[in-house]
């Protein structure tokens, strides 16, 4: 896809410049497809990974069909150890360069830590914390090499915010948030840019796949985006080299005052909503765990 292509008008021809390539995690929904969408709007490539391959392979149809892009679909579970590696191996076989990067991936664990095995923490892990910092390592050096490059982090307002109690997902989502910012002082002045980018409460299928769908319409329409919003901020950023992006009125509004007041009262802030409803209550003591689990 980053071969040079030759147009012919009539009788002169001239050489296009190559696209640049986008590879978007968890491009199936939500908001790594609507970054998909807005990437090849805006004149790159991609390549789609995410596990529903057929989905994908619609994406690919669909941004052909209306902005001349063309699509790698790589059906990849990012909970495997080995599902980076095998991506970039995909990738570099095809002869193609990467030029952003977007780790988009992710979703929620429901309910309290104890109440999940150990299995469903260990996959949750690794998609939220391992696989990408696996793909940026593999991706990277050759961004570096090259002089320029991309990369969005998608992480959550919910890393700058008191985490509501119930599951590991705001600690993987600080990882991520602090993460960028170390990666992206390291990379100044490289030409790679590297921007966590913050969404609250965003309409996609995060809350369907969550199991809270219905919990969450009690939420105020004030707290929610659209994904391309979030996307189009996102973008805006990273081209800047922002550190962290925060889209939207109310998440800029309660970021800032997570910052700023003390932990001890922003902790008492937080919806009951959100602390409540998206997970299940306290584990009550009669409930038994098996450790083995
Ligand atoms: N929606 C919100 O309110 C919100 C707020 C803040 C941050 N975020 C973050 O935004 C990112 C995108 O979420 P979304 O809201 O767009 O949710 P979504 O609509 O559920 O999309 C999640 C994407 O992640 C992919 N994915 C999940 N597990 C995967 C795995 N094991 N391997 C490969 N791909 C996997 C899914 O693809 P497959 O199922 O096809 O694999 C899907 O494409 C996430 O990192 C999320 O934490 C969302």
């Amino acid at each position: 896809m980053n071969a040079k292509a030759t147009a012919s008008s009539g009788e002169t021809s001239r050489v296009q410049a190559p696209r640049p390539i986008a590879l978007v995690t968890g491009a199936s929904a939500g908001i790594g497809r609507e970054f998909a969408m807005f990437l090849a709007e805006n004149g790159h490539d991609l390549v789609l990974v995410a596990r529903r391959e057929d989905r994908l392979v619609e994406l690919k149809k669909t941004v052909g069909e209306r902005f001349g892009a063309r699509a790698m679909v790589i059906a990849e579970d990012l909970s495997h150890a080995a599902a980076p590696r095998r991506i970039a191996d995909t990738v570099r076989a095809s002869g193609l360069e990467i030029d952003v990067l977007v780790n988009n991936a992710g979703y929620a664990v429901k309910g309290n830590f104890l109440e999940a095995d150990w299995a469903t923490h260990a996959d949750f892990i690794a998609v939220m914390t391992t696989s990408w910092i696996h793909l940026t390592h593999l991706f990277v050096p050759a961004m570096v090499r090259r002089g320029h490059g991309r990369v969005l982090n998608v992480s959550s307002l919910a890393s700058l915010a008191p985490e509501p109690a119930g599951s590991l997902y705001a600690p993987a989502k600080c990882m991520m948030t602090s993460a960028s910012r170390a990666l992206r002082l390291d990379l100044l002045g490289t030409g790679v840019h590297v921007t966590a980018l913050c969404p609250g409460f965003t309409y996609t299928e995060f809350h369907d796949v969550l199991g809270v769908r219905e919990e969450m319409k009690k939420l105020p329409k004030y707290m929610w985006q659209e994904a391309r919003p979030v996307v189009e901020a996102g973008w805006r950023g990273v081209e800047r080299n922002d550190p962290v992006v925060v889209p939207g009125a109310f998440n800029k509004f309660a970021a800032f005052w997570c910052r700023v007041l003390p932990y001890a009262l922003t902790s008492r802030m937080i919806p009951k909503a959100v602390s409540e409803r998206a997970t299940s209550a306290p584990l009550s003591t009669s409930k038994k765990v098996d450790p083995s689990r």
